[in-house]
């Protein structure tokens, strides 16, 4: 049964901001597979689950086209896609299934540092480079400005440099790139963040058993990474104010301790961070030998 269409296909971006994380993220959810970010394809030891490594333009048209049965892809090539697609009156055969806590960044609109702009409507007329058109014109059609769009496959940060466009709309994520081309933010087009997406394509029943598995399992990593196991003492009285404190937890396990009568044990699983802000209201609130360990598998 371990056929080459029985194996799941997982399209992931084969270098770039998202390339490490998702390889870690698919690793954390048991996927075993050798490590060569030289070759596009993974072949997955110890689950029928393969890794396609592509570049991230191309994952929403693999995925669509049922050559992949799932892709990690950030929301801005998604929505580039989905819109060239439907202004094409071509089917989107994907949808989303999952937003993943890694690959944040913002499609922003920025001008040469020493240029004017006050708002908007100054666009207007205005030649503006991007390799986003599709987001850049529903954004413009949106805000009901007349530019110019001028494409550019890569580089865009130097389209104004080289007299080619008055603005640019690209990706931020640190900041330094525009820093380092004088260019400042104006307008924020589209937030972005690493994306599960999956075919409409019927999936078989085998494999449609190991997505689930791969998608519960990543679930639980997902929520792990900001889960934190509490341990402290509490005095009995104070027991109601320090559940209140505990961020994000259930309900906690209360112990008794031995030849104390007044106090008792108290675990918990928090699913928020725990700052160091909570554990100083914890321990004003009355709490003792406050210990905070990372969780490092759950399953619901
Ligand atoms: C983006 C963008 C900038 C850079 C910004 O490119 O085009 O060059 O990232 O990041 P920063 O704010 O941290 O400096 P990316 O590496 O995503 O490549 P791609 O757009 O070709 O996929
Ligand atoms: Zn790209």
């Amino acid at each position: 049964m371990d056929k080459a269409e029985q194996r799941v296909k997982i399209a992931v971006q084969k270098s770039g901001r998202l390339t490490d994380h998702s390889l870690d993220l698919l690793q954390r959810c048991g996927i075993k597979f050798s490590k060569n970010k030289d070759r596009l394809f993974c072949y997955g030891e110890n689950m029928p689950v393969d890794l396609l490594l592509v570049r991230d333009d191309d994952i929403p048209g693999l995925v669509s086209d049922d050559i992949c049965d799932l892709g990690i892809v950030g929301l801005n090539v998604i929505e580039e896609k989905r819109l060239g697609w439907s202004r094409k009156m071509e089917p989107v055969r994907f949808e989303q299934i999952r937003t993943l806590d890694f690959g944040h960044c913002r499609l922003v609109i920025a001008m040469p540092d020493e240029a004017d702009f006050s708002e908007l409507s100054d666009l207007q007329g205005a030649r503006i480079a991007t390799s986003h058109v599709e987001v850049l014109r529903h954004f413009l059609e949106c805000e009901i400005v007349d530019a110019e769009i001028v494409y550019f496959s890569g580089a865009v940060e130097i389209a104004p440099k080289l007299g080619k466009a008055d603005f640019i709309c690209d990706l931020v994520s640190t900041g330094a790139t525009l820093a380092a081309n004088q260019l400042r933010e104006i307008h924020s087009v589209l937030e972005s963040t690493a994306t599960v997406i999956r075919t409409r394509a019927r999936i078989s029943a085998f494999k449609m058993e190991w997505i689930d598995k791969i998608l519960q399992r990543l679930d639980g990593v997902l929520q792990v990474r900001e889960s934190k196991y509490i341990m402290l003492h509490a005095p009995r009285s104070a027991l109601a104010e320090i559940t209140r404190l505990l961020p994000g937890s259930e309900a906690p396990t209360v112990m008794p301790l031995e030849g104390c009568d007044d106090k008792v044990a108290v675990h918990a699983v928090c699913r928020e961070n725990v700052f160091w802000e909570t554990l100083e209201n914890l321990k004003s609130a009355g709490a003792t030998s406050l210990l905070v360990l990372p969780v490092e598998k759950m399953l619901f």
